[in-house]
């Protein structure tokens, strides 16, 4: 195991934390403006996050990513942000922690983190699909803030997109604080509901693999009808860019941009015809429902106290 003295923050050097605050005290200035952030948990989606504000400019990143697993660790350590091994002392140190390992390892990682987070009280980000707040309040021993928040792998790149949540009792200064933190790689967006979670992780968390599908498809039926391969691949993933662009704005609604392309009597016509007499919105209907179902089992069958 490493120890606590291993912690090295990026950018920037350790500085010691007040002793006990109990009441709590709010997150000190130096916390709110440039903040030591760990994240536990180097999978995709804690890679994606630990990249992407190491990336960003500010708030300057001082930035901790905590594993079990070795070879995490070393990726961790290859795009550039300190990896350790130990929770805990990850758990002391931090000013924000992010949890970000996967729903069903919550409850056994929250038994391990209690003691520490007792004390040091950071503002805590959960990225876990379906876990609510309330659960892991009970797990970590009560009165935590707790952000819940859902974002998506584009956040590696900065181009994600993140639905948030405040558990009651988290300030506003340390909402903006979650905010700011999920903004540099992604745009943000609150729902004033829990159970408004589980769609949002149905259409943005789980989002990029339906995106990632569907060029999959289209590649696929493109080189069926005679593209060269690697030009398939070129044209779909340049279209989807271009389309998605159009799209970003929201100046102009989706529907209008589709009929704008939809000339009667011309191709694209007969090809959304053929889309929509197999039901495509009854497939993307099915599909999101679907995901929105097991972000709900998850809550149940993990989350349970
Ligand atoms: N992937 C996405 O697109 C996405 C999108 C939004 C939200 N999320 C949420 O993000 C969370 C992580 O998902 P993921 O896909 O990144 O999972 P993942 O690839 O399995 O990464 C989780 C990592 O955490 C490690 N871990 C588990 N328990 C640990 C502990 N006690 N101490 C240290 N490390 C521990 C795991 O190690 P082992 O491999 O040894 O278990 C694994 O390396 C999930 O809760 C998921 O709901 C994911």
């Amino acid at each position: 195991m490493l120890g606590k003295d291993s912690l090295k923050y990026n950018g920037a050097r350790r500085r010691d934390k007040a002793p006990f605050p109990w009441p709590r005290a709010p997150l000190t200035l130096s916390a709110m403006t440039d903040p030591r952030i760990g994240i536990i948990g180097a999978g995709n989606m804690g890679l994606a996050l630990g990249a992407g504000l190491a990336a960003a400019p500010a708030p300057r990143a001082r930035l901790v990513i905590s594993d079990r697993n070795a070879e995490k660790r070393a990726r961790a350590e290859d795009l550039g942000v300190s990896a350790t091994d130990d929770n805990e002392a990850l758990a002391r140190e931090s000013d924000v922690l992010i949890l970000a390992v996967k729903p069903q390892h919550l409850k056994a990682l929250c038994a391990t983190l209690a003691p520490a987070l007792e004390r040091a009280r950071p503002l805590l980000i959960s990225v876990a699909a379906g876990i609510r707040v309330e659960d892991l309040d009970a797990w970590l021993g009560g009165g935590q803030w707790i952000v819940r928040a859902m974002p998506n792998t584009p956040a590696l790149l900065r181009a994600g997109t993140s639905v948030l949540y405040a558990g009651a009792g988290v300030p506003a200064r340390e909402r903006a604080l979650a905010e700011t933190l999920l903004a540099t790689v992604s745009r943000v967006f609150w729902v004033p509901e829990e159970a408004l979670m589980d769609a949002a992780t149905a259409v943005s968390g789980s989002g990029p693999a339906y995106l990632f599908l569907f060029l999959e498809a289209l590649i696929a039926a493109g080189a069926k009808a005679g593209l060269p391969p690697a030009l398939a691949a070129d044209l779909a993933r340049s279209t989807t860019l271009g389309a998605a662009r159009m799209a970003e704005g929201g100046d102009v609604d989706v529907a209008t941009l589709r009929a704008r392309v939809t000339s009667p009597g011309g191709t694209t016509e007969r090809a959304i015809a053929s889309l929509l007499a197999d039901d495509f919105p009854g497939m993307m209907a099915r599909a999101v429902a679907a995901a929105c179902a097991r972000s709900r089992q998850l809550s149940a069958e993990w989350g349970a106290s």
